[in-house]
């Protein structure tokens, strides 16, 4: 057995990881967030019926302990705009049916209520989701409030939540890993702003980042679940041995390098700057993502499998793309280079894709939406 006053002497070594926050473009303008996330709406769209049917099956509510009839369920990332809404709207219809199909079975329920939890980091424009929210005031039925900070923490007291969700979200990292911003070391990643999967090194420094934020999430819920709580997760990965350089994804990634490029060459921002502009974004593989869960231990699977996202095939628009890039890179571009540096950046590579379409036919591998449906073990509290 390890001696304990190492242990502490080890915790007290650890340098605290400081969680990098880069919120989607906030408000309701052209450019935000809440206008320019129909990729994402229509990922969550695709596995609505599949969380209606899940809900329906897995809950049950005498493990849950649902004696005072208040659903906690929480959105975790939720940003700003209709894709949250659309998520929590759909569990709450889903609980009302579910309540009302064990009245009929003899049970009776009272009055339902919920207690909506909208989380995101400190930055998400939380006055704008706030301001598009159903008047749920006035039904006193759903009750709602934000809670800011990272999910890779605890965010919630101990057995408090019915009902966990997140959509969109796992692919960002707490932290660039340390070690691709180094030129010195064996992980540099000299030549892309993410994990492109072709150096082994570069791509072992972002899995083992991934793992470590991914174990803190899910040991996070671990803790604030119920015992007999479900977490919904619905993300995006990579199918085992794809590369994200065959992907759309990345081709895209890689055009935003090679105009930042063109615009250090130009003079219009410095190239120390480019070098040092390293993406916290990691596609996990599908078998990555799923090592993480099971080795936590107090969650069993109820469902893990791949869900066709419906715009996987649609010939995008160079409008389309910038659109959406745009609204999620925006904050984090602009901490890095400073004002002014977005308008241009996304002019040059609107201008590059129209003379170059067949820029696209790099990409001959697809990446892959999943669906993951947990619930915590009742021995687990
Ligand atoms: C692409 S948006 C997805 C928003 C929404 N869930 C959806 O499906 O449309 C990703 C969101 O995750 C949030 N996010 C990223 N890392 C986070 C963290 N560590 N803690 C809380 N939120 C985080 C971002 O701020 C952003 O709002």
């Amino acid at each position: 057995m390890r001696n304990f006053g190492v242990v502490l002497e080890e915790m007290a070594n650890v340098k605290p990881t400081l969680i990098q926050s880069y919120p989607m473009i906030g408000g309701d303008g052209p450019h935000s967030y809440l206008r320019n996330s129909t990729y994402q709406k229509a990922a969550i769209e695709s596995v609505r019926a599949k969380i209606k049917e899940t809900i329906l099956a897995k809950l049950g509510l005498k493990t849950t302990k649902l004696d005072l009839n208040t659903y906690k369920i929480a959105d975790f990332g939720c940003s700003v705009g209709s894709n949250t809404l659309d998520v929590i709207q759909n569990i709450i219809e889903t609980l009302k049916l579910k309540h009302q199909q064990e009245e009929t079975k003899g049970n009776n329920h009272e009055h339902l209520e919920f207690h909506v939890f909208f989380n995101d980091q400190t930055d998400n424009d939380f006055n704008t989701l706030f301001k598009t929210l159903p008047r749920y005031h006035l039904d006193r039925e759903i009750f709602a409030c934000g809670v800011p900070g990272s999910f890779y923490r605890r965010l919630f007291p101990r057995n408090s939540l019915h009902i966990g969700h997140t959509s969109n979200t796992l692919v960002w990292l707490s932290t660039t890993p340390e070690d691709v911003c180094n030129r010195n070391s064996q992980a540099w990643n000299k030549n892309s702003i993410l994990c492109t999967n072709l150096v082994e090194q570069v791509t072992e420094a972002y899995r083992n980042q991934f793992k470590k934020d991914m174990r803190a999430f899910i040991a996070a819920r671990a803790q604030e679940l119920v015992p007999g709580g479900l977490m919904i997760i619905l993300g995006l990965c990579l199918p085992d041995g794809v590369q994200m350089i065959r992907t759309w994804k990345g081709v895209v990634y890689d055009m935003i390098r090679d105009c930042l490029i063109d615009m250090a060459k130009s003079g219009i921002i410095k190239e120390e700057k480019v070098e040092s502009f390293k993406l916290p974004i990691y596609f996990p593989q599908f078998s990555e993502l799923k090592e993480v869960i099971e080795q936590n231990g107090c969650f069993s699977i109820e469902v893990m499998e791949e869900v066709k996202h419906p715009m996987e095939d649609m010939p995008f628009t160079d409008g389309f793309i910038i659109s959406m890039f745009r609204a999620m890179l925006h904050g984090f571009i602009e901490e890095h280079f400073g004002g002014g540096v977005v308008d241009e950046l996304f002019d040059r590579f609107g201008k590059k894709s129209t003379r170059d379409r067949s820029i696209y036919s790099r990409a001959s591998q697809k990446d892959m939406q999943y669906f993951i449906l947990l619930k915590k073990k009742i021995d687990r509290s």
